[in-house]
């Protein structure tokens, strides 16, 4: 790059001070003998907010966030345990071991007791298939070290991001679920003067700072640092750079458990690492642009219904600035206007992530994923996903005729499909 000498002292300036930002910023490695401490008083619960935060705190009762983890019930109205203990299986432990269940949406795993320590058993029950299945974390970065289940210490591995306030020195936790405090921080000080600078409010924060509240739980990815104990984001407090306590994982263009050669979600909780690619994300959104964090109503917290299209057409209907370009969602979308496949989320948040089963978790890079790509290279589509008795040729036919502006032509390689089925 040429500089001019009065640009130059400028210049100089600038990357000064982006230096001097990033060096504030330091990757802090994990290190098991010197683990950031909290002060655990700080943290006062959910009730406690709920005395001036009423509507909040129902709102909050109402998502999975609240029930995370659960106390084991086998029967009656308030039970906890989805699996059915009857069925013979060496994928569950005995219904009278269980010290609690992890999960409730779309698989439950099993918290057992081994030599003092709380452990996840090896299997799990599938909610979608309503069967037991194995649960071996073999696509899990931390697997090679943690090969015997036994091992496999619930506070470390898992804990950070289900339960609220982690205090490693003693190994508790302030609540079970992911409460007020996971996302607003400690709030004692805030609960006694109720003053604004006194806690965390996500919305009043950097962009990048308020969706690092939801990533430090929702992007795959490792604490810096070569230790292979801890699996979560150990001294992260919500205002927080993550990246100072976090590495993310990226895409590199080839398969991996958290993504497909084409860097769209292969399995669940990859929506902070498929978001990130997004042109939303470029727009600069973020999660609570569409997922209330105080509210169950819709389908996974959105703040409209996805599944009228609502959500989307908030910002992308006719008037609104990003509207389509087509005059009718039919001629967008190609199919009625009341069928599935007219539906925002089918096309653009494809079900490419197996969660419990294959195709269950959507893809948040909101790309729509052509059937070129399925051709090329095994992964899901958006067409096929619904199309399952199709070719993606079929639909890459229907897809060059529909879309001409997409870039869809074959490789020149030909058909190569290395589709391979995710590790769970
Ligand atoms: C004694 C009552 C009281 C308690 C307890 C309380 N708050 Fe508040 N909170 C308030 C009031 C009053 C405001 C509005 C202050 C204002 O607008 O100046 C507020 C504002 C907030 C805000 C918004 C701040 C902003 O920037 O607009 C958040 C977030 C919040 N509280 C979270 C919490 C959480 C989390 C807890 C529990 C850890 C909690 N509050 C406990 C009274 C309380
Ligand atoms: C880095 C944060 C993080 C760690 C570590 C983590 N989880 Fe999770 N887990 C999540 C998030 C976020 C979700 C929900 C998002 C999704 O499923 O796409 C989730 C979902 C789940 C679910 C499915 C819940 C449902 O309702 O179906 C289960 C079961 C689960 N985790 C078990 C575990 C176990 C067992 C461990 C430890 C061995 C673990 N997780 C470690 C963040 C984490
Ligand atoms: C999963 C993260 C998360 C949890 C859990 C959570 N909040 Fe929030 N809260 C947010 C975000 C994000 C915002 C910013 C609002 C926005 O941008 O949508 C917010 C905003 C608020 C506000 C400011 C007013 C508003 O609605 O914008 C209050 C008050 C508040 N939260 C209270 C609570 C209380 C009380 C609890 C527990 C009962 C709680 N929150 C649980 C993420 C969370
Ligand atoms: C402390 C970790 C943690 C934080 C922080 C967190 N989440 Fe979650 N989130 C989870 C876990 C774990 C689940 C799975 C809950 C379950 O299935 O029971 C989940 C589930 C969800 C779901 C799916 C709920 C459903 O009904 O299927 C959405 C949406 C979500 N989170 C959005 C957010 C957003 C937005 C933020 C930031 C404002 C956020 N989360 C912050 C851990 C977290
Ligand atoms: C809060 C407003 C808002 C909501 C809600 C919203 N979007 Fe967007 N969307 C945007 C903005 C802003 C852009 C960026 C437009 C640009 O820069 O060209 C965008 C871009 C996109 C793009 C990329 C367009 C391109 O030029 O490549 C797609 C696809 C998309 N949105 C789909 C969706 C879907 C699907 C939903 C519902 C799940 C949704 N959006 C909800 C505001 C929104
Ligand atoms: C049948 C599949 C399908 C459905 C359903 C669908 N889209 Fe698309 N959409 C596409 C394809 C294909 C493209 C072109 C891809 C590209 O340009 O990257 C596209 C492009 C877009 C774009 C960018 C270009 C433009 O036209 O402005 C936006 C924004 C968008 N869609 C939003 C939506 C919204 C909002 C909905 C629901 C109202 C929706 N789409 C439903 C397939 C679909
Ligand atoms: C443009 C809107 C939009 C944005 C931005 C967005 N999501 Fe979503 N998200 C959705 C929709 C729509 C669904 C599916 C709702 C449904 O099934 O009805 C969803 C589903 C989810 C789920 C449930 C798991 C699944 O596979 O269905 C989680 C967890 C989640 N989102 C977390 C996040 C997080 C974390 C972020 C930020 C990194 C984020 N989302 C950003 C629209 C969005
Ligand atoms: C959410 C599921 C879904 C998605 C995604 C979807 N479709 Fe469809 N499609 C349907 C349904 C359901 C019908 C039946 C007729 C109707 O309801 O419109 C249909 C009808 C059709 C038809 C006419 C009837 C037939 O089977 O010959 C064609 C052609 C078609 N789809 C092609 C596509 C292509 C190409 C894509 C990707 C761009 C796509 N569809 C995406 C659900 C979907």
């Amino acid at each position: 790059m040429k500089t001019s000498p009065v640009v130059r002292p400028l210049l100089l300036i600038v990357l000064c001070a982006a230096v001097a930002s990033r060096a504030a910023e330091a990757p802090a490695e994990l290190k098991l003998d010197a683990l950031p401490k909290i002060d655990a008083t700080q943290f006062v619960g959910a009730e406690a907010c709920a005395k001036c935060h009423a509507s909040h705190f129902d709102g909050w009762k109402s998502t999975l966030h609240s029930k995370m983890v659960q106390r084991p019930i086998a029967d009656g109205p308030g039970k906890t345990i989805l699996g059915d203990f009857s069925i013979p299986s060496t994928n569950h432990p005995a219904l009278k071991d269980v010290k609690g269940v992890i999960g409730s949406r779309w698989k439950q795993r099993y918290l057992v007791e081994e030599n003092g320590e709380e452990v996840v058993f090896n299997g799990q029950w599938s909610v979608q298939e309503k069967k037991w299945q194995p649960y071996t974390a073999k696509s899990d970065w931390w697997w090679d070290h943690h090969k015997d289940w036994k091992q496999r210490s619930n506070f470390k591995l898992c804990a950070g991001c289900h339960s609220t306030g982690l205090d490693t020195q003693a190994e508790k936790w302030q609540e079970l679920n992911i409460s007020c405090e996971s996302c607003h921080g400690a709030g004692r000080k805030h609960s006694a003067t109720s003053r604004l600078e006194d806690i965390v409010n996500p919305a009043r924060i950097t962009r990048d700072r308020s969706m690092d509240v939801c990533l430090y739980c929702h992007q795959a990815g490792r604490p810096h640092g070569a230790q292979t104990e801890y699996a979560w984001a150990v001294g992260y407090q919500p205002g927080d750079d993550l990246a100072k306590y976090w590495k993310g994982f990226e895409p590199d263009g080839k398969v991996t458990p958290e993504f497909w050669q084409n860097g769209t979600a292969h399995k669940n909780r990859v929506q902070g690492n498929t978001f990130v690619q997004s042109v939303m994300n470029d727009a600069h959104l973020q999660c609570s642009n569409c997922h209330d964090s105080h509210s169950g109503r819709h389908t996974a917290m959105t703040i409209k219904s996805a599944r009228d299209n609502a959500l989307c057409l908030t910002c992308h209907a006719p008037g609104q600035k990003q509207h389509l370009k087509e005059k009718t969602l039919t001629e967008h979308t190609h199919h009625a206007a009341t069928s599935t496949g007219s539906r925002c989320i089918e096309c653009h948040m494809a079900k490419t992530g197996e969660n419990s089963v294959a195709a269950e978790s959507r893809n948040h890079t909101f790309d729509f994923i052509s059937p070129s790509t399925t051709i090329k290279k095994g992964n899901p589509n958006s067409c096929n996903l619904c199309h399952k008795d199709q070719t993606p040729e079929w639909s890459l036919a229907l897809v060059k005729k529909w879309y001409p502006q997409l870039n869809v032509a074959l490789p020149a390689d030909g058909s190569i499909r290395t589709a391979q089925a995710a590790d769970r």
